[in-house]
């Protein structure tokens, strides 16, 4: 079985992300979205909360059959992750130029921290290229419509935020 892991913060998890995972299945047979919680960042919202943003965006997307698509919150290295989840590859988007270099480098390491392992990128569609989590929390938080940039269980997420 082909096994890809794809690592973020998704805080929240946009429509980019949707069509990096929906074009992912198309290449593998289990991609397992991985929602990194790092103790010392602090996050707009726990990891158990996105992942069930995940979830119930991946079911809204007709993307959760025969178990194709996981979601998990980890703390740890990726690395790690994808080792215990037999998983071969990483999987990431690209959006702009200005996202390579960080994506090279962690590439890069990964590969020598597990030379197993290769990292497989897809090219954002045009549609999605200037879409960022951060600047979806910030317009949501500001009384903007987000709807078209993250699925509808984000907003519901976002607005449950904004009543905190
Ligand atoms: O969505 P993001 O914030 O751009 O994702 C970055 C992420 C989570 C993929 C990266 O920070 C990561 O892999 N963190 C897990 C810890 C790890 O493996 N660090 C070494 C990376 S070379």
């Amino acid at each position: 079985m082909r096994i890809a892991v794809y690592p973020g913060s998704f805080d929240p998890i946009t429509l980019g992300h949707m069509d990096v995972i929906r074009r992912a299945t198309e290449v593998f047979d289990r991609v397992i979205v991985a929602v990194v919680v790092n103790p010392r960042k602090s996050s707009a919202h726990s990891g158990q909360e996105r992942v069930d943003v995940i979830l119930e965006a991946v079911r809204e997307a007709g993307l959760d059959t025969q178990d194709r698509v996981q979601a998990i919150a980890f703390e740890g290295l990726t690395v790690d992750l994808a080792r215990a989840a037999g998983a071969r590859h990483i999987v990431r988007g690209l959006r702009a130029i200005s996202d390579f270099d960080v994506e090279l480098q962690m590439s890069q390491l990964n590969r020598r921290m597990a030379p197993d392992l290769d990292t497989l990128v897809f090219m954002t569609g045009a549609e999605h290229g200037h879409l960022s989590s951060s600047f979806v929390r910030e317009i949501a938080s500001l009384g903007g419509d987000v709807s078209g940039m993250v699925p509808g269980a984000a907003i519901r997420m976002l607005r449950r935020t904004d009543q905190r």
